[in-house]
């Protein structure tokens, strides 16, 4: 890796940190770097720190006399085989996708010709914000590549996405763009994964519909962990307000016969994993029309069966993914039910939780039960992103 240069641009946030270690990494395998340090980066870490780490000069000034005359920006930008950002905070971003050049950072990004890839950090609010995810999806579509946010806790006392990616996963990123092939041999890699997750919503007429509680938490981040480890994800949505996870295939959907058509184009997978609420019922007919009040009361709403999208997953016959994973919300006698669901709907696993235990719907934290054809595991209580890490480490395990 002696031959490889990458210009660093360290942005402003706690995470700025982080980037020792990283320059430090990629110094002892060869590979040279040159720091770019932005205003705000500057309050988080020293320009001496990265240039005794680098070996190397570092750059902050757009129109520095002597950093012009020495390289000119246009130079410094092309200087390096990848233009890595991190912490790619949300300004850095929002100037970056929309093209500007008010400092020496956005100005080298604007004019490098060379790959660009970004470690984004900040707050997890900032993170799902729609502005942060319109500019994300722009740079995307510029060509530019990510690595992270983690989810977890974060310097600012939350708990989410938001949180830079660790340095040795930046540096194996960094490593796997300059050998073209993955560094670390990613358990389900070649591996397609059928994730659904959220409720659905039944109209009833053009502006009443039938729902069921569901934040789709628990199933984009089991998503998420699953396309951290390889696999290429499809998610089935229903209505919810998440961010899409990085590099998962997400398909929007209301209905549960929308659910169903979604996830039957997705086939062929090896694993299919229904968290989604799915509402059971439906109205029979959806009224063209606002059903209005009048003089005989309540409408009575013929509700008509939905099909089960798990059960039907299980049984496609040669089509059918080799491992079937349902979840069963359960308010008593969890383990029963959960095992009466494995055998109803020809699954192969089912992931049971207790719906009575504050914070399991719409929070933050989960308490399973892993039931299957072998026996019966309790996983103690964890934050739904570490939960959804042991499932898809399971999977893994039974794919391989
Ligand atoms: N499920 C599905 N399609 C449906 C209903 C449920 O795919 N029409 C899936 C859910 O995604 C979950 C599992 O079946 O993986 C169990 O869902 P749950 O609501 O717990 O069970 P139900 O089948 O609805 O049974 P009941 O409401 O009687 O508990």
């Amino acid at each position: 890796m002696s031959d490889k240069r990458v210009l660093l641009i360290v942005g402003g946030g706690i995470a700025a940190y982080k980037c020792l270690e990283l320059v430090r990494l990629l110094r002892k395998s060869g590979i040279a770097v040159r720091c770019i340090l932005t205003k705000g980066g500057e309050a988080f870490v020293t320009p001496l720190s990265l240039a005794a780490l680098s070996e190397d000069r570092v750059y902050q000034e757009l129109f520095s006399l002597t950093d012009e005359a020495e390289m000119g920006h246009i130079q410094l930008s092309r200087s390096a085989d990848l233009v890595v950002v991190a912490p790619a905070t949300a300004d850095l971003m929002a100037r970056a996708a929309n093209g500007l050049a008010n400092d020496l950072a956005t100005t080298a990004l604007l004019a490098t010709d060379k790959p660009v890839l970004m470690a984004p950090a900040m707050n997890v609010r900032m993170w799902n914000h729609p502005a942060t995810q319109r500019n994300i999806a722009t740079l995307a579509g510029d060509g530019i590549s990510f690595v992270g946010p983690d989810e977890g806790a974060m310097a600012c006392g939350e708990f989410g996405p938001g949180r830079m990616a660790e340095p040795a996963a930046i540096f194996v990123a960094i490593m796997e763009r300059f050998t073209q092939e993955p560094v670390l041999d990613l358990p389900l890699k070649g591996r397609r994964a059928l994730v659904t997750a959220g409720p659905t919503v039944e109209p009833i007429d053009p502006v009443r519909l039938i729902t069921n509680r569901s934040s789709g938490k628990q199933g984009f981040a089991i998503a998420q962990a699953l396309s951290a480890l390889g696999a290429e994800v499809t998610l089935v949505a229903g209505p919810v307000a998440l961010p899409t996870p990085p590099g998962v295939h997400r398909i929007d959907v209301e209905t549960a016969i929308q659910m169903q058509a979604a996830c039957q184009a997705a086939l062929p997978t090896d694993v299919a994993i229904c968290v989604a609420a799915v509402a059971d019922w439906r109205p029979a007919e959806e009224g063209a029309l606002k059903i209005k009040k009048g003089p005989d009361g309540p409408p009575a709403i013929n509700l008509i069966e939905n099909p089960d999208i798990l059960a039907g997953l299980a049984a496609q016959g040669p089509n059918r993914p080799k491992l079937v994973i349902g979840f069963a919300a359960e308010t008593n006698d969890v383990e029963a039910h959960a095992r009466a669901k494995l055998t109803k709907k020809g699954c192969d696993w089912v992931i049971a939780n207790d719906v009575t235990q504050p914070g399991v719907m719409g929070g933050e934290a989960n308490t399973v039960l892993l039931v299957t054809h072998e026996g019966t595991e309790r996983w103690d209580k964890a934050p739904k992103s570490d939960v959804a890490k042991l499932i898809a480490n399971r999977i893994a395990k039974a794919l391989t």
